[in-house]
């Protein structure tokens, strides 16, 4: 789906100027369609009629045949095979334009090229009816205004500039006429549309007006994003739940296996431990150091846990993904845009596992924590479940007997901190407190009070 921006308003406000530039940075087609009405009029006064009258105007569309064309200067415009688009800017045009666009079969012959534009093209189209008439429903719209003695000024020294004779009166009146022709006019008169946003460049320079106009593009064009994204409703999660006998039965005999083997290897220990509950169906979000973190988290806390894991770990070897799998492990499958793995932490959330996800996806090479993205605070936004911040420091080289910490950090309940659904404000605030819990526990920042809760087993 093409990205339509209308851009409405009075002449002179700059739109053209504004609309190109603006077009340009975003990489959009500009489309002037004041141009069109204006190569209309050319066309008329070339023929000698009189763009006043409206059966003179009429029976001179079967004669017009209008293109666009995009060239290194931009859309050029293209009246029977001609390149006119330098002709048509005097004031005499400007006037005809006026009249010729107050007629209702002008602007039915010019709005099936118009539409065709913007269907096709992301585009930001300027004009005086876009929004009203011609893209109705388009993304953006904008009505771009400007007091008329500063567009008269603005006008007039474009003109001058050109080496046109005209004095500033002249080109205010003319401004004030045609104001006043396209606001009264029948046919689609010149109104800012209900859903328009209002710019008013009298008191903007140029740079600033077209920053002005690209920050409300991109701005609108983000939150339509967000907005169509669906917003996930909470379901908290009844806490009380426990997995079946056996299968804790089962996890705890590999736990012991599991602590005997860690501490044989590893110089482990835990620091936390008063912050881990004692009930199950919370998060406990993690660093990544290694493939063996989810294990290392659920040696010491006993209820039993789950954790998401690559899929294609469950394809290494089968003694691997029997042993990941008793430690509940469960695969993410890609290209499922998350939602699978969501419904499945909720739904081991809400058998009463502890669920282990790392935020940061992916492991960190240096120890330091990545950015984290906003997967767990989604689920336990959802889930309405503590998080449990964690942090594992390796310390020194050596393979055997290496000093690996296991911290736990006070629990984040997303209720506690405002965030009662899964707006996505709300979501990326829990995100973040959750990541500057991690690093404070990984990035040693924690107080001393903590250090003499060290718990070693
Ligand atoms: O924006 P401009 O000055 O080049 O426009 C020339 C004339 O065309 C102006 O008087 C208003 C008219 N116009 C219109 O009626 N509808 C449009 N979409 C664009 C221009």
């Amino acid at each position: 789906m093409s990205i339509n921006v209308a851009l409405d308003g009075p002449s002179g406000a700059g739109k053209s100027t504004i609309a190109r530039a603006a077009s340009e940075r975003l990489k959009y087609l500009y489309v002037d369609t004041g141009a069109m009405y204006r190569a209309v009029a050319f066309y008329v006064l070339s023929k000698g009629l009189n763009p006043e009258n409206k059966d003179e105007v009429v029976g001179a569309l079967a004669g017009i045949s209008i293109e666009l064309k995009y060239t290194e200067q931009g859309q050029r415009i293209i009246l029977n095979g001609e390149d006119v688009s330098d002709s048509i800017r005097t004031p005499e045009i400007s006037m005809a334009a006026s009249a010729v666009s107050a007629i209702s079969e002008t602007r039915e012959f010019l709005l099936s090229l118009q539409k065709n534009l913007a269907k096709e093209n992301n585009v930001i189209m300027d004009g005086r009816d876009i929004a009203t008439v011609v893209l109705p429903n388009a993304d953006v719209k904008i009505f771009l205004t400007a007091s008329a003695e500063t567009r008269a000024k603005r006008r007039y020294d474009e003109l001058v500039q050109k080496g046109e004779s005209v004095t500033y009166e002249e080109v205010l009146n003319d401004v004030n006429q045609r104001d006043y022709n396209d606001i009264h006019r029948d046919v689609a008169p010149l109104r800012q549309a209900d859903d328009a946003i209002l710019v008013d460049s009298s008191a903007l320079t140029l740079d600033e007006s077209i920053d002005k106009v690209v920050e409300v593009i991109e701005n609108k064009i983000k939150a339509k994003k967000v907005s169509a994204r669906e917003i996930p409703e909470v379901q908290p999660v009844v806490k009380g739940a426990r997995p079946p006998l056996w299968k804790r039965i089962c996890h705890e005999f590999l736990r012991l296996i599991a602590k005997a083997i860690y501490h044989t290897y590893l110089d482990l220990s835990f620091e936390g431990l008063e912050n881990v509950p004692k009930d199950g169906s919370n998060i406990f979000a993690s660093n990544h150091r290694s493939y063996t973190d989810p294990i290392l988290i659920s040696l010491k806390p006993k209820v039993m846990f789950s954790f998401m894991a690559k899929e294609e770990l469950f394809e290494k070897n089968i003694f691997f993904t029997i042993l990941i799998k008793l430690f509940g492990a469960f695969p993410v499958v890609r290209g499922s845009g998350g939602k699978q793995s969501i419904e499945t932490s909720l739904e081991r959330l809400n058998k009463g596992y502890n669920l282990v996800i790392f935020p940061e996806g992916t492991r960190s090479k240096d120890g330091k924590v990545l950015k984290g993205k906003t997967g767990v605070a989604l689920v336990a936004a959802i889930a309405q479940v503590p998080v449990i911040p964690t942090g594992i420091v390796f310390e020194g080289k050596i393979k055997f007997r290496r000093k690996v910490t296991v911290k736990f950090g006070k629990p984040v309940i997303p209720s506690e901190i405002g965030v009662d659904s899964c707006e996505n404000k709300k979501v990326k605030h829990l995100r973040n407190e959750i990541m500057a819990s991690i690093t404070e526990l990984v990035e040693g920042k924690s107080d001393e009070s903590e250090q003499e809760n060290v718990n070693k087993l």
